[in-house]
Formats: C-alpha cells, sequence, structure tokens
C-alpha cells in the first residue's frame, strides 16, 4: 500500500523505484521526532475541532504503542514502508482503524519532515557541543598539569620562539570554543517550526502552526509555508560548523602524529589509544589523530554535497532534499566519536616535557629576546635585528656558540647572554594572551570562565 494509492493504478509502484527513492534505512533514526511531530499535530487537529477529543485519545494512545513498539524492536517494517513518516502512519491505521486515516490531516510528509529533522539537529548540536566542552576541560586539565613546561612554537613548522604547553594546548581550546558558539548560534537560528506548512502552502483548516510550535518546544513557527517545507539553511549551517569543529580536530590530530614521531617524541599515546603493526613488531600507530585528519574530509564531503543539492532547486519541497538526511547524520556521528576519541587519547597522553624543553632550548630560539634587550637599551629595532642577525650567521658559519659572540659583543655581554640560559626565554613572554608563565596563568582563568560558562549555557546532559 502506498500514501497514494487512489489517484494510481492497481499494480502499484515498480520495484525500482522503491528500491530507488527509500529512505528507511537511514531516517528510522527520526522515529522518536516523527512521532513527537505526529502527537502535537493531534493536539493541534483535536484544538481546531477538525478531530474529536476521543478520536484525539486513540490517535494519541496509537502513536504511543508505535513508539514503544519501535523502542522495543516489535515494529516490523514492510516491503512498501518508504520512510519513517509512512510506517508511522501505516502502524497507526492499523492500530486505530478508521480513526488511524484521521492522523495525516492538514499536514504533508513535506512539513513533517522538515519539523522532523529540526528536532534532530536541535538536540543532535547540542549533544556535540557538550563532547566539545569535555575535550575542552581535558585540553584544560593537561594545560593546568604542565605548569611551566614549554617547548617551541613553530611557523612554518619551523622552531621560532618557546611557549609554554599549556598554552599551545589552550590556543586549541579556543577554537573548539568558538565552535560551540557556532553550533548554538546554529541552533537558535534553526529553532523554527515548520508544522502546518503542509504540502507548500498552508491549510484551509483551521490549523494553528503557533499551537503546534509551541507543543515540540520551539521558540517560533514558520512565517512562509514555502519556505518553511523547502528550507534546508539548518542542515547547511548545522555541516559547516561540524566541518569547521571537525577541521580543528584535524589540525589538533596532525600535530599528535608529528609529535609522536620518532623524530619529534614530544608526546607518547597511551597503549590503549594507540594501534600495532599486523608486520612490523616495533610499531606504534597514532590511528585516531590520523582518523581525526582523515574524516575531516568525509565532514567536508558533507557540507560540499548538500551545497550542492540544494545550489539549483526552485521553490519548494523538491525529493532532491531527501538527500539532506544522510550527511547530516553521518557528520554528527563522525565528530561525535571523534572528539570523543581524540579526548580520551589526550588525557591518558604522556608529554615528554625534557624532550620539548630540550629542542626548546636551542640558543637561536632567544634570539628576539636579544634584539629586544637591545631595544630596551634605546637601539632601533631595525639595527638591533640586524645586530644580533649578524651573530647568528657567524655563529653558524664560524661554528662557535652564540653564547660567546654575545659575551664579545660591546652592545651585549654579559647580562645579554643571560637570556639564552635553558628557559629565560619563555618567561619574557608577558604581554597579555602571550606564551610565559605569568600570562598564560591568566588566560586559564579566563579559559576555565569560559568553561564554567558553556557548561552553564548548555545545561545539564
Ligand atoms: N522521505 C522524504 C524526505 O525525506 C519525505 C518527504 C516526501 N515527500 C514527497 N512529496 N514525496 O524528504
Amino acid at each position: 500500500m502506498t500514501l497514494w494509492q487512489g489517484r494510481f493504478g492497481e499494480a502499484g509502484p515498480a520495484e525500482e523505484l522503491l528500491r530507488y527513492t527509500v529512505s528507511l534505512h537511514y531516517d528510522s533514526r527520526l522515529a522518536g521526532d516523527d512521532i513527537a511531530g505526529s502527537k502535537a499535530h493531534v493536539r493541534g487537529l483535536v484544538a481546531a475541532g477538525i478531530v474529536t477529543e476521543p478520536d484525539g485519545a486513540i490517535l494519541q494512545a496509537a502513536l504511543d504503542r508505535v513508539a514503544a513498539e519501535l523502542a522495543d524492536g516489535t515494529l516490523v517494517f514492510k516491503a512498501g514502508d518508504e520512510d519513517i513518516h509512512t510506517v508511522v502512519e501505516r502502524r497507526v491505521t492499523e492500530l486505530a482503524g478508521a480513526t488511524g486515516a484521521r492522523l495525516h490531516t492538514g499536514r504533508s510528509r513535506n512539513d513533517q519532515v522538515a519539523t522532523d529533522l529540526r528536532l534532530y539537529a536541535k538536540r543532535e548540536l547540542r549533544v556535540v557541543a557538550g563532547r566539545l566542552l569535555e575535550l575542552q576541560r581535558v585540553l584544560s586539565a593537561r594545560a593546568q598539569q604542565a605548569g611551566d613546561a614549554y617547548l617551541p612554537g613553530y611557523t612554518h613548522l619551523q622552531r621560532a620562539q618557546p611557549v609554554l604547553l599549556a598554552h599551545h594546548l589552550l590556543a586549541h581550546g579556543w577554537a573548539f570554543g568558538r565552535d560551540i558558539d557556532r553550533l548554538e548560534d546554529a541552533r537558535t537560528r534553526l529553532d523554527v517550526s515548520p508544522l502546518g506548512a503542509g504540502a507548500l502552502a498552508g491549510s484551509s483548516l483551521a490549523l494553528d502552526p503557533r499551537l503546534t510550535a509551541r507543543e515540540l518546544g520551539f521558540a517560533r513557527p514558520f512565517e512562509n509555508s514555502l519556505d518553511a517545507v523547502s528550507d534546508r539553511d539548518f542542515v547547511a549551517e548545522a555541516l559547516f560548523a561540524l566541518t569547521l569543529a571537525g577541521i580543528h580536530l584535524s589540525r589538533l590530530g596532525e600535530e599528535i602524529v608529528i609529535w609522536s614521531t620518532d623524530e619529534f617524541a614530544f608526546v607518547t599515546l597511551d597503549d590503549a589509544y594507540a594501534t600495532g603493526s599486523s608486520m612490523l613488531p616495533q610499531k606504534k600507530n597514532p590511528d585516531i589523530a590520523e582518523l581525526a585528519r582523515g574524516r575531516a574530509g568525509r565532514l567536508i564531503g558533507d557540507l560540499t554535497g548538500l551545497l550542492a543539492t540544494l545550489k539549483g532547486l526552485p521553490l519548494s519541497y523538491n525529493r532532491d532534499l531527501q538527500e539532506d538526511k544522510e550527511p547530516l547524520f553521518d557528520a554528527v556521528d563522525q565528530l561525535a566519536a571523534g572528539v570523543t576519541a581524540m579526548t580520551g587519547m589526550l588525557a591518558t597522553a604522556t608529554f615528554n616535557l625534557e624532550r620539548m624543553q630540550a629542542a626548546a632550548d636551542t640558543p637561536f630560539a632567544a634570539a628576539v629576546d636579544l634584539a629586544e634587550w637591545l631595544v630596551e637599551q634605546g637601539m632601533p629595532f631595525r639595527d638591533a635585528h640586524a645586530v644580533v642577525g649578524g651573530l647568528v650567521r657567524d655563529a653558524l658559519e664560524r661554528r662557535v656558540p652564540l653564547r660567546e659572540l654575545v659575551e664579545a659583543h660591546p652592545a651585549l655581554g654579559g647580562e645579554a647572554v643571560a637570556l639564552l640560559e635553558p628557559g629565560v626565554a619563555v618567561t619574557r613572554r608577558t604581554t597579555r594572551g602571550g606564551a610565559g608563565p605569568e600570562a598564560v596563568a591568566a588566560q586559564l582563568k579566563r579559559f576555565e570562565e569560559l568553561l564554567a560558562d558553556t557548561a552553564a549555557r548548555l545545561g545539564p546532559g
């Protein structure tokens, strides 16, 4: 049986049509949202006097029963069940007979599916934001544990200036904070109920979209029925926010990959969060970090695929829009799992502080400190830069230690040599947001405040 049998001949749809158009294997995860939407719709029908109170009660009971059957796995899908909306309505009709046939009054799968997917997105984006908050908490805890340990900061992947490990870890933490903001922002904008738009034009029946919007906990109802059934901006925005978070996770993953090489050896992963090789007994591989990097590519695919699906669509609903769900589900699943895996990996990793500090303790890392010391003595920075640059070149060409040249230089001398001592340079990064101990302690406080704010904003769960 199809939902449109009246208009069509006896033979029924072709096998190929069903096989090609079916979406039940993925949209069944909207079952709970579909039932919530249907229950709200029934209340709207009763409030409008279109369905009697007793019939409304029968429909509500049937919907509860369908929910229970879906939960305990006793609802068996049938060959003709095209999507989850078909399944729910079919089963309600089986359970409630003639009354069941009143469920779809004044409603279309077009407003129904848009409602379901908004309910899903509203819930799941919050879940992902909560996972990102957990990751931020681990970054903050690891930053606190790291104390005043430092490592080389890099530009162009060349050693540039020493920075506290805490500073480096928090740099990732702030990026994930912006991701949470974007997810929350997308949630606010998607908080619109499309229910009541019908197929595209609203209804001749006395249905009130405001009532069902309220029932479903949406902030507001749609303003335009055509827009309501064809708008997938919320999917695109959610995908962008998820994808950018995935890209941040990928960049963090890339650093873990680099740091865990024998060449860097800045980090040792816990055995539980690393993999071995089927052939090479000595190997220990950072697969979680690599997959975080790799799956970012897949998230970009989810986003660009959806954008391409939308770009040529005329108003209003087109079946193409069925292609909105898989990318969104995939992005939510992949990111949530990736964030959790990376969180566990970071929580259990060992940072090899001695290696990091030894790498940062090359005298050249203090070159700019020497130049700035000269600036404090009154020399223009350009000149100071040239003086220190000359010493570095000399040290490299003649293979003499920089400290000897600094000591012998008339403008520098013994006081300046102290800047080359291990661990001194990093302490001199004192400006707000800078990489030294004092500035990072203040930053850590602000980061903890952000986490407390975020936790309050996201609420329990
Ligand atoms: N499974 C469809 C979707 O996801 C439901 C809407 C179908 N509407 C229609 N007019 N065929 O978009």
